[in-house]
């Protein structure tokens, strides 16, 4: 683990990076760098109408420029979107930042917390249970291999993903 100590929170779509960064940011006193609000903020819509604007791409690039623009200097909390492993360069800048953690579950769990907000581009089409497992079975070895560790959410609520993820940290700082 790097000096800087950021907590990178990866996972698909539905894993509770969001939740999970605002309970860390809570009980960490880190600041939270959300990647995909940074992104709306920079093309000053959502992510959706970027998807549907200038497609994604364009936003993929976005991320990755956000990305090299995250100080490994300052500890965060960065919350990423789940596509942050699809391009490869990206699992290099995420742990040149810190500890990356792959928040993971059961995937008709998670599928079932993605589709409660409409919010999600990629699941906006007639069948978003078929895209998600694509997506899922396409991205689990590429979280598992950008990650430092790992941990299950299905069964936990926030609170207890993020107690995990403290407790287990205190375990690596431990044993170094
Ligand atoms: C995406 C996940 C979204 C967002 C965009 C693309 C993906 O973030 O970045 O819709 O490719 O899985 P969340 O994982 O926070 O939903």
């Amino acid at each position: 683990m790097n000096a800087a100590k950021s907590i990178v929170l990866i996972g698909m779509m539905g894993a509770g990076k969001s939740s999970v960064g605002r309970v860390l940011e809570k009980r960490t006193g880190l600041s939270r760098l959300d990647m995909d609000q940074a992104v709306a903020a920079q093309f000053g819509m959502s992510i959706t109408e970027i998807f549907e604007t200038h497609g994604e791409e364009k936003f993929r690039d976005a991320e990755t420029v956000t990305l090299r623009n995250i100080s490994p200097k300052r500890p965060v909390i960065v919350v990423t979107g789940g596509g942050i492993v699809v391009r490869p360069e990206n699992a290099d800048l995420l742990r040149q930042l810190g500890m990356v953690v792959w928040l993971k579950g059961d995937e008709t769990i998670l599928f079932e917390r993605a589709s409660r907000r409409n919010t999600r581009p990629l699941l906006r089409n007639e069948n978003p249970r078929a895209v998600y497992s694509e997506l899922f079975r396409k991205r689990r070895p590429l979280y598992q291999a950008a990650a430092d560790f790992e941990v299950d959410t299905s069964n936990l609520d926030h609170d207890q993903v993020a107690e995990a993820i403290l407790t287990r940290l205190e375990e690596l700082t431990a044993t170094k």
